[in-house]
């Protein structure tokens, strides 16, 4: 009774493991939320481009981000917010790592909506997923944020982690250099960031 009404109010940020039916939702929350415009500038993807459901499925968040099925491949989690006894999804996060070399992720996050942002709560879910990763097995997590995006670089450092210049043969594997390398802005437009686990 005691602890119950000493942690009524706090909230915790926690990630669970992403399920396929959770996929339509992350979706919507990258491309139609209200931080969507802005993300969708930064990466040169216009309104008429914005990609369909069923390439989202395809190319970019395949089955195996939520069913267990490639586990070296890549995982998605969805973020949550538990507070007295509810809990609400409030974003996404996941590691990709198929073309990485070896014992290297890549970390992918977005929260569903503006007013979620700047409490802290992605950069609490990032620390969670780098516990996850380190027990994995990894030894560096990448991620490659827009350098127009401020909010995202100071949650990234805050993390721990830390830019770097990209020497793409030293991440990339050989055959995913000329697709990945550039990042997803035009080149040079994003910064190229490491933790080391
Ligand atoms: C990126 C994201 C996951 C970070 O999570 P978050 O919960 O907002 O991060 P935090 O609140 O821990 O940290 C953000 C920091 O940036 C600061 N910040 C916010 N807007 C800023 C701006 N325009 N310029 C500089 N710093 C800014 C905040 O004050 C905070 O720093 P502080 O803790 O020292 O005050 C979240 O903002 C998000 O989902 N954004 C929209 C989608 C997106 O950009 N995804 C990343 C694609 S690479």
């Amino acid at each position: 009774m005691l602890i119950e009404h000493h942690n009524r109010g706090i909230k915790i940020i926690d990630i669970r493991k992403a399920r396929i039916r959770d996929r339509k939702m992350t979706y919507n929350w990258l491309y139609y939320s209200d931080f969507s415009d802005y993300l969708n500038d930064l990466g040169g993807i216009s309104k008429e481009a914005i990609p369909s459901y069923e390439y989202y499925k395809k190319e970019e968040y395949m089955d195996f981000y939520f069913d267990d099925s490639q586990p070296d491949k890549g995982r998605a989690y969805i973020i949550v917010c538990k507070k007295n006894g509810k809990i609400e999804d409030i974003g996404i996060i996941s590691y990709t790592s198929f073309h990485l070399l070896d014992k290297i992720t890549e970390f992918d996050i977005w929260l569903k909506k503006l007013s979620l942002t700047g409490h802290g709560y992605g950069t609490k879910a990032l620390l969670r997923l780098v516990e996850t990763v380190r027990d994995l097995g990894y030894e560096k997590v990448i991620i490659r944020p827009s350098k127009h995006n401020k909010r995202a670089i100071k949650s990234y450092q805050k993390a721990g982690f830390i830019q770097e210049e990209l020497e793409p043969k030293n991440y990339y594997l050989s055959e995913y250099i000329p697709k990945y390398s550039d990042g997803d802005y035009e080149s040079g437009g994003d910064v190229f960031m490491v933790l080391k686990l």
